[in-house]
């Protein structure tokens, strides 16, 4: 867990000052000219440093919200390894027993920053681990799968999940224009319609990487792998009613919940645990390992638990602690290394990308990204260097005072040797009957009756709201794929 001096000001009990800390007596005054008369005073004072400075800081007091995720809250915590995986990664903070001191933010993917937490939308789940190598991010959501696998997709896909361009309304047309066009989404659109469309609490949720990662053990050998991250409260969801009656009557209602429990002491927790493939089994697999689209069978891939998340201490400033927050997939450790899948690919650039731009150049040194051991390179400068600056380390690679590097690990021998390439190519998937597969099995095999048929509402309540017949169509098709059932029954639910 974080320390308090990293994450408060001081004591409560200070006296009022100016911003550069000089004691001021009265926080409401403002200095003005004065001819003496009572009630006729003159104009402010330019000289007036703490009436100016008051007003100059608070028109400056919003950042750019998160493009998307932009609704969350989280709390501190840490994750302790409960079993030895030191054949499969060499991470130090999966040595059995180690305690690693993190921090987790929970989200709404299109929603503004005060849109409701009951609004219907994946969850995004992430963790800052503050390892002794380092900080790794898990950058994950609540479901396994995601809408697509081709990335060049992402920005178009949250477009049309976000407000018209013209009206600033959220559009249905826009909405399932997309979805029914790129039917690859159809097995993350059958959870999000289903019950875990609106999770009840934050805690009520498992996490997932989705994407494919690599771990490499002290040998230098290497295995695909998938991260779970499944709830020790178990899960539970509202239904559309209730979501949308409390998106009204109570909109922050799963971040009240997550720090009234954590303030009582109830303090809830995850078990983690993963998949793994190695490069044989990947090449026989049904699906790609980089299809974003697909879940590993756990008939096939067994879950094999690694340690446990406990989250134990609220933010003490949400802003400083939550909103500065910069998760990237990109923020690695040794023994870990992204897999090729082109989604992944291009997040390893977007997180940090976004993070310059959101907090600035040196986001990584505001306390809640800072990682605990000490960083050392040639990078300096910048707007809001404020952590020394490496101080009067050499600023290049210099022989005179050199730094340390770590000796040549079979970690980093082991990198990039299943890929050689000598031509480029332009990726773009195809969808064919292997997609339909997976969304068809959650049909058939995971929703009962009940379930379908709050999933049928659900769909019917939204793309009845359509009003091109064309996509509404498109769309019946899409579902007609997965299982001729659910295009009939929301057909004659919405008379299409
Ligand atoms: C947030 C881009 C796909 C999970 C974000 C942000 C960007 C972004 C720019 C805002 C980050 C910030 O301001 O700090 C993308 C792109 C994607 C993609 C370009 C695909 C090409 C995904 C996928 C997942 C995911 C597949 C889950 C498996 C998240 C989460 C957050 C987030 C959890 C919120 C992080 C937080 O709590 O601060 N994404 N994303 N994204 N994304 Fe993605």
């Amino acid at each position: 867990m974080p320390s308090s001096e990293v994450f408060t000001s001081g004591p409560e009990q200070v006296a009022y000052t100016t911003s550069n800390g000089a004691p001021y007596p009265e926080p409401y005054q403002a200095q003005r000219f004065s001819n003496g008369k009572k009630n006729i005073g003159g104009p402010l004072l330019l000289q007036d440093f703490h009436h100016i400075d008051l007003l100059a800081h608070f028109d400056r007091e919003r950042i750019p919200e998160r493009v998307v995720h932009a609704k969350g809250g989280g709390a501190h915590g840490v994750f302790e390894a409960t079993h030895d995986i030191s054949d499969l990664c060499c991470a130090e903070m999966f040595k059995k027993g180690s305690k690693t001191p993190l921090t987790m933010r929970f989200s709404t993917v299109g929603g503004e920053s005060g849109s409701a937490d009951t609004a219907r939308d994946p969850r995004g789940f992430s963790v800052k681990l503050r390892t002794s190598q380092g900080n790794w991010d898990w950058v994950f959501n609540n479901t396994p799968i995601f809408f697509l696998r081709d990335p060049a997709k992402f920005p178009h896909f949250i477009h049309t999940q976000k407000r018209d361009p013209q009206t600033h309304l959220k559009d249905a047309d826009m909405f399932w224009d997309y979805l029914s066009q790129n039917p690859e989404s159809v097995h993350q659109v059958m959870i999000l319609f289903g019950d875990r469309g609106i999770p009840k609490r934050h805690d009520l949720q498992h996490g997932y990487s989705g994407h494919t990662f690599k771990f490499i053990n002290a040998q230098g050998e290497w295995q695909y792998v998938q991260i779970h991250v499944r709830s020790d409260q178990g899960t539970d969801f509202y239904t559309q009613e209730e979501g949308v009656k409390l998106a009204g009557e109570n909109p922050d209602i799963h971040n009240q919940q997550l720090f009234e429990q954590i303030e009582k002491g109830q303090f809830p927790s995850w078990t983690v645990s993963v998949q793994t493939m190695t490069q044989k089994q990947a090449e026989e697999f049904r699906y790609s390992v980089f299809d974003l689209t697909k879940v590993w069978p756990h008939a096939e891939f067994p879950l094999r638990p690694v340690g446990k998340i406990t989250l134990n201490k609220n933010p003490s400033n949400y802003f400083a602690e939550i909103e500065q927050v910069a998760f990237a997939p990109s923020h690695l450790v040794p023994g870990v290394e992204p897999s090729a899948d082109p989604v992944l690919q291009s997040r390893l650039f977007s997180y940090p990308d976004t993070h310059r731009h959101r907090l600035g150049v040196n986001y990584q040194q505001i306390p809640v990204n800072a990682p605990l051991v000490p960083v050392a390179n040639f990078q300096r400068d910048g707007f809001m260097s404020v952590n020394g600056n490496q101080g009067s380390r050499p600023n290049y690679v210099s022989t005179i005072k050199p730094l340390q590097y770590p000796k040549q690990v079979s970690v980093q021998d082991a990198v990039h040797q299943d890929f050689t390439a000598s031509t480029i190519s332009y990726f773009l998937s195809q969808v064919d009957e292997k997609d339909f597969e997976q969304p068809r099995a959650l049909w058939e095999k995971v929703f009962d009756e009940q379930a379908k048929e709050r999933f049928i509402n659900n769909v019917s309540g939204h793309l009845g709201g359509a009003k091109s017949r064309e996509i509404i169509q498109r769309q019946l098709a899409v579902f007609g794929r997965v299982h001729p059932d659910i295009s009939s029954r929301i057909s004659a639910k919405i008379g299409a």
